[in-house]
Parts: C-alpha cells; sequence; structure tokens
C-alpha cells in the first residue's frame, strides 16, 4: 500500500471511532461552525493545533503560516482575521510559536534559500528591533528561543495593530490576543502574558480614530 494510502484508511477508522462515541457528531459540525478561537501558528508538522490543545473539530479556526506571522499585507492571513472576528465573532486570538522553529532559525542565519527568503525577512525585521535584547544573550540557543518568544509578542501586537481588531475592540470589547509558545521538547505550552483586548499597550501611531 501507498504512504498515501494509509491516510485515507485512518481517515474511515477516524470516522467509526468518532460514531462510536457520538452518533451525532457529523450531523452536528456539517450545521453550524461557531469556534471560540482563532488560531495563528506555525506549519511545522510538529505543532497542530487541535492535536496538542486536546480540541474537536468545530472548536478552532486555524490559521498557519511558516513561523506563525501576521504580515499586514497577507490577504490570506487579513481574510482569515476578518472571517473570524467579524462573522464567527471568536473572542479568542492565539498567536503560538514554538520553540525549534525553523523560520526564525533561518531569521538569525545568512543562508539564501529562495523565494522563502522574503518571508523570512519579516521574522528579521523583528530582530533588529530586539537586536540589543538578543545579542546580550551569548548562548545561541538561548538567544534562538528568546527570539522565538518576542516573535510572537511582536504578531500579537501586529494584530493589535489591524482595523479589523481595532473595531473589534471598540464595538464589543473582544477579542482577547495571546501569545504563547509550544515546547516541541515536551509537548507543553506556555503562556507569554501579554495578552490584550485594547490598544492601550500601544503606541499612539498605531491607534486609529473611533468609528462612530
Ligand atoms: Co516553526
Amino acid at each position: 500500500m501507498k504512504k498515501y494510502q494509509q491516510l485515507l484508511l485512518q481517515n474511515r477508522a477516524w470516522v467509526e471511532q468518532k460514531l462510536l462515541e457520538d452518533k451525532d457528531f457529523f450531523n452536528r459540525l456539517a450545521n453550524v461552525q461557531k469556534p471560540e478561537f482563532l488560531w495563528i501558528g506555525c506549519a511545522d508538522s510538529r505543532v497542530p493545533a487541535n492535536e496538542i490543545t486536546g480540541t474537536q473539530p468545530g472548536e478552532v479556526f486555524v490559521h498557519r503560516n511558516i513561523a506563525n506571522m501576521v504580515v499586514h499585507t497577507d490577504m490570506n492571513m487579513l481574510s482569515v482575521l476578518d472571517y473570524a472576528v467579524n462573522v464567527l465573532q471568536v473572542n479568542h486570538v492565539i498567536v503560538c510559536g514554538h520553540y525549534g522553529c525553523g523560520g526564525v532559525r533561518a531569521a538569525m542565519q545568512h543562508k539564501q534559500v529562495g523565494l522563502i527568503d522574503n518571508w523570512i525577512r519579516h521574522i528579521k525585521d523583528v530582530y533588529r528591533m530586539h537586536q540589543d535584547e538578543l545579542e546580550k544573550i551569548q548562548d545561541m540557543k538561548k538567544r534562538e528561543d528568546r527570539f522565538i518568544e518576542l516573535n510572537v509578542i511582536e504578531q500579537v501586537y501586529d494584530l493589535g495593530k489591524t482595523s479589523i481588531i481595532q473595531n473589534a475592540w471598540q464595538s464589543r470589547g473582544a477579542p482577547y490576543i495571546h501569545g504563547w509558545v509550544y515546547d516541541i521538547r515536551n509537548g507543553l505550552i506556555q503562556d507569554l502574558n501579554v495578552s490584550m483586548n485594547d490598544d492601550s499597550g500601544m503606541s499612539e501611531v498605531y491607534r486609529f480614530e473611533k468609528l462612530s
């Protein structure tokens, strides 16, 4: 059997298991999607949003890209964000990075990889913003870990800079935006404690005037 065919077989087994636990599982999900969370995570295969948070289909709206970036010209990310915040009305947006992130590591190095170098550039900008703090850390592994955390924190702020989030904060005081980091070495998620649901911690220049 080809390896990809195994996936289809496993899908059949999964459906059987789900129906065994709850015969209406798919009927319920087919009719409505009302997730409470938007997850913005890394595309890394070791960081599957539902599995590591113990959530079921229907519970988390998911957007993943290399190094969990919030790039404000990214139509894909903006569309997911707009739909999640304004149509699904999620109350929490979680940016989750992970230690050992290849995208962040590449941003600390100088090798050309190809087209992806242009994506990595956004991560290099985060390095430049925090260069002093990062270069005080002599241990390269610890420096990389801190860079990963700072990258998550900057993406949280970048979400707050969007009109999508600022308008939602004004109209309904939500969503909360959270920054987390997942440790691929032990499976644990750590909250970086940068949650925000208003623009009070934000540089003046990024604040839009309130819509009346
Ligand atoms: Co990654």
